[in-house]
């Protein structure tokens, strides 16, 4: 067997593909290794949300480049966004690189690899996806409780400043069934929670033409499959999340009470500028309907500080959002110029770095205080975790979970092993993290 060492930057649906690249490889020749110096073939799998993301990728490769002196016969490739954005200019910058391979390329690389082993420089490139049925190939899965199914590929919103819908394209949906008997697989090996993903998980199935096929009734379906797990969905886009979506996550006991919902700005002219379907009292109403429905349920967001011609006035109705909606966790960015998108061409609009910056900052300090404010909320109540790791400090062993509404939860336990659900009652709230000791 060769060796194959992947490298992963960007979102879970590059997580996720990472894993199916590596289960295809692994039919023609290729295991896996953590140690990228014993690697036959060196994979960057790339991100270009930003531009630190893609500066990234293209600093690794010239990490690798080098490598190659001493090791003539090693092969390089790189795919992900970056890939599909960048193509043959990628070979400008590193031409040391033997394969360029696009988001829609994956489904052909026992081919492309077979061309490089051969010596061939190859750039593979498509915006028409090929569609394949997934579970004809292994997945090599990197946890072993969590797994991810992606659900819907690409995106069709073109918020202005995000640069996916170029390079994942537009949004196809993969066939419930093939969905199901990927969920049915990955419950028979043990997995413990399925994490349904997509840009925009909302939209499943509106390329069907088939109004009973819905992210709401997939998660019915889902719900009936035997045994003890649990289902997630990410990322929605608010103005899409349905009543019947959220009528599906209150019957379904198997599914996580638990909502990432990207606002990206509190004010509603920033909001129409990003071409976002929702002015701000839309969002805060979308909140509103959650948290009335579901009691200790989370909803998480995604913010963008000093989009372009963003006023400082405008900005603070960002703080006063996460502050008003009391947001459980946000990410945040500061706006990052994209090639081909509306944003990235407004130049004269562009807010100066370090105002941009210390924007960032505010949104981050109140980031944390809501993060606390959050967890405290849990003190002394009695939580759901999914233990997913286990760490061992001054002999005592520390599980690490998260309860069905994603809150990241630490105990001491040596009764209790990866994969057990535990009920856990909460003595300790932190920033990022509660800490609790088990109950029966
Ligand atoms: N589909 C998801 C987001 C996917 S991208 C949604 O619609 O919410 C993940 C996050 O990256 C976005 O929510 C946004 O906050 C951030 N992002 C995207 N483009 C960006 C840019 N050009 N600059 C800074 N942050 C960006
Ligand atoms: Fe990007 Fe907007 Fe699509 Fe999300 S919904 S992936 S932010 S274009
Ligand atoms: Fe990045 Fe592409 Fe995901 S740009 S965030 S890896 S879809």
């Amino acid at each position: 067997m060769k060796k194959l060492y992947i490298e992963t930057l960007g979102c879970q649906m590059n997580k996720s593909d990472s894993e199916r690249i590596a289960g295809i490889l692994s039919h023609f020749g290729y295991e896996n290794t953590n140690n990228e110096k014993e690697a036959d073939l060196l994979i960057i799998n790339t991100c270009s949300i930003r531009q630190l993301s893609a500066d990234k990728a293209y600093s690794q490769l010239g990490v690798w480049g080098k490598r190659k002196k001493d090791k003539p016969n090693l092969k390089i490739a790189i795919c992900g966004c970056v890939a599909q954005q960048d193509k043959e200019k990628i070979r400008k910058r590193a031409p040391y690189v033997d394969l360029v391979f696009g988001t829609h390329n994956i489904y052909e690389l026992p081919e492309l690899i077979k061309r490089i082993e051969n010596d061939e420089k190859v750039c593979a490139i498509t915006t028409k996806p090929v569609i394949k049925d997934q579970n004809d190939f292994k997945i090599i899965r990197n946890a072993s409780v969590n797994a991810w199914i992606p659900i819907i590929e690409g995106c069709n919103n073109f918020c202005t400043y995000c640069v996916v819908p170029f390079t994942r394209g537009r949004e196809r949906s993969r066939r419930p069934e093939e969905i199901i008997t990927e969920a049915e697989n990955i419950l028979k090996q043990g997995f413990k929670e399925i994490t349904l993903l997509g840009q925009n998980v909302d939209s499943y199935g509106k390329d069907f033409n088939n109004p009973d096929i819905t992210l709401a009734n997939l998660l019915r379906a889902l719900n009936k499959l035997d045994g003890e797990f649990r289902i997630r969905f990410v990322t929605s886009y608010p103005s899409d999340i349905t009543d019947d979506l959220i009528n599906a996550v209150d019957e379904c006991e198997k599914v996580c009470k638990y909502f990432h919902i990207p606002m990206q700005s509190g004010n509603s002219r920033i909001l129409k500028e990003m071409n976002r379907r929702y002015t701000k009292e839309e969002y805060y109403n979308i909140v509103f309907k959650i948290r009335n429905r579901f009691k200790d349920v989370t909803i998480t967001s995604d913010f963008i500080a000093g989009f372009p011609s963003e006023t400082e006035e405008e900005f603070t109705d960002t703080l006063k959002a996460m502050e008003e909606l009391e947001l459980d966790y946000s990410n945040t960015a500061a706006y990052s110029p994209r090639e081909f998108t509306k944003a990235g061409k407004m130049t004269d609009k562009f807010i100066a770095e370090d105002i941009k910056y210390e924007r960032l900052e505010r949104l981050n300090a109140k980031n944390r205080d809501l993060a606390l404010l959050s967890n405290k909320k849990f003190l002394d109540k009695v939580l759901n975790v999914l233990v997913e790791a286990k760490t061992e400090k001054n002999n005592q062993i520390i599980l690490n979970g998260r309860a069905g509404n994603n809150k990241i939860v630490h105990f001491k336990s040596d009764k209790y092993k990866i994969g057990d659900f535990v009920n856990v009652k909460i003595n300790k709230a932190q920033t990022w993290c509660l800490y609790g000791e088990p109950v029966e």
